[in-house]
């Protein structure tokens, strides 16, 4: 099968996964109606093309946070790659730093942070944190992770709990998974602080809370989540560094809005004084050009970078990027955009919406 778009990969995927690994994937919050909109909701934005410029060189490079990035597609963290690939994160890691993209790590990778390192230590890193119960097993993930050369704290804050995924508790997932998670303690630790199989998501961490991160981590701080104007003037007046407007592709609480369509409302309160990212649905180079045309610094992909792994391993993670890339950058051209900065609102039409 010859794979030449996101969608192919999809489908192959889903071929050569088991049905528990490929329903954990795909799986929505109950009903899957905001999963299945982040898709949708890209298709109602109809584009306004300018022609007759010159766009025989057309730039895709931007950066993020200081970096350079070579395109404006980055890698939203996951859990578990080791379900999709045996190398899990080492493949999706070197497969970033070939493509010259950021990666953000999860806090439930199935390789240990060394070890991504160690796989791509030229690559950008961002770490993603799901703030666990106990404060010292934060500060020393943290901390580890800012050793090892991770350059942001991407701070996950829509998951209080785990949405309700229907066919995660059909298949009995949960042990399975927590079975890969690796133990992120050095030696010395492990005596006082609990292994974070033992620790748990914190559901009463708050606004207030940020200032204990600052405190404890020069890195910049991004907030991944954040679907309101009333939260991303919050995110500003807390001082963090970035907003990725997100509903965790549609598995946490269903029936928010698509992602794509709470940007607008998020990129018109911050003002321009912090960076807003995006993820959810990106499929296509028109997609991402959207999310920079409605003030999206760049995208992240979720299951698309599982569906390249599952496929074929490190080579299938840099095809799905390639890919996209190359999508956007016909896009640009058939918009007339030469570079990132020439993409905005002008190229949605917004009378038909
Ligand atoms: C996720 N997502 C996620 N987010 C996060 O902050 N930490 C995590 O560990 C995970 N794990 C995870 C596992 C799987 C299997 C999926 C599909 C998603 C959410 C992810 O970062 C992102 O928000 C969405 O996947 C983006 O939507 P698309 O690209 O999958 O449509």
């Amino acid at each position: 099968m010859s794979l030449v778009c996101l969608t192919d990969f999809e489908t192959l995927a889903r071929q050569r996964l088991s049905k528990t690994t490929w329903d954990y994937i795909e799986g929505g919050a109950d009903e899957g109606i905001t999963r299945d909109d982040n898709v949708a909701a890209f298709k109602r934005f109809r584009l306004r093309p300018r022609y007759l410029r010159d766009v025989s060189e057309v730039d895709t490079r931007t950066t993020i946070q200081g970096e350079e990035i070579s395109a404006p597609i980055c890698i939203a963290p996951s859990g578990f790659h080791r379900i999709a690939w045996p190398d899990g994160e080492m493949s999706t890691a070197r497969a970033a730093q070939a493509a010259g993209t950021c990666y953000i790590t999860s806090t439930y990778a199935s390789c240990t942070l060394e070890d991504i390192v160690a796989a791509a230590p030229r690559g950008l890193r961002w770490f993603q944190l799901y703030v666990q119960t106990n404060w010292e097993l934060n500060k020393q993930l943290i901390q580890r992770a800012e050793s090892l050369g991770f350059q942001a704290l991407v701070i996950t804050v829509d998951v209080p709990v785990p949405g309700k995924r229907r066919n995660d508790i059909r298949n009995q997932v949960d042990l399975k998974l927590n079975l890969m998670l690796k133990d992120l303690r050095s030696p010395e630790e492990k005596n006082f602080i609990p292994d974070i199989q033992l620790s748990s998501i914190n559901s009463s961490f708050c606004w207030n809370d940020l200032s204990w991160f600052q405190s404890i981590t020069q890195l910049p701080i991004i907030l991944k989540g954040i679907l309101t104007k009333e939260d991303a003037e919050l995110a500003v007046k807390h001082k963090v560094q970035g907003i990725i407007v997100s509903n965790h592709g549609g598995r946490q609480l269903d029936e928010v809005p698509a992602s794509i369509d709470a940007l607008m409302e998020v990129v018109t309160a911050v003002k321009g004084k912090i960076e807003v990212y995006m993820d959810g649905g990106v499929r296509t180079g028109n997609d991402v050009l959207k999310t920079l045309a409605l003030g999206a610094k760049c995208i992240f992909l979720g299951r698309p970078i599982l569906w390249g792994l599952a496929c074929k391993g490190e080579c299938g993670v840099e095809e799905v990027l390639n890919i996209l890339k190359t999508e956007f950058h016909t896009s640009m051209v058939l918009a007339g955009c030469r570079s990132v900065a020439e993409i905005n609102w002008d190229l949605i039409q917004f009378s038909r919406l």
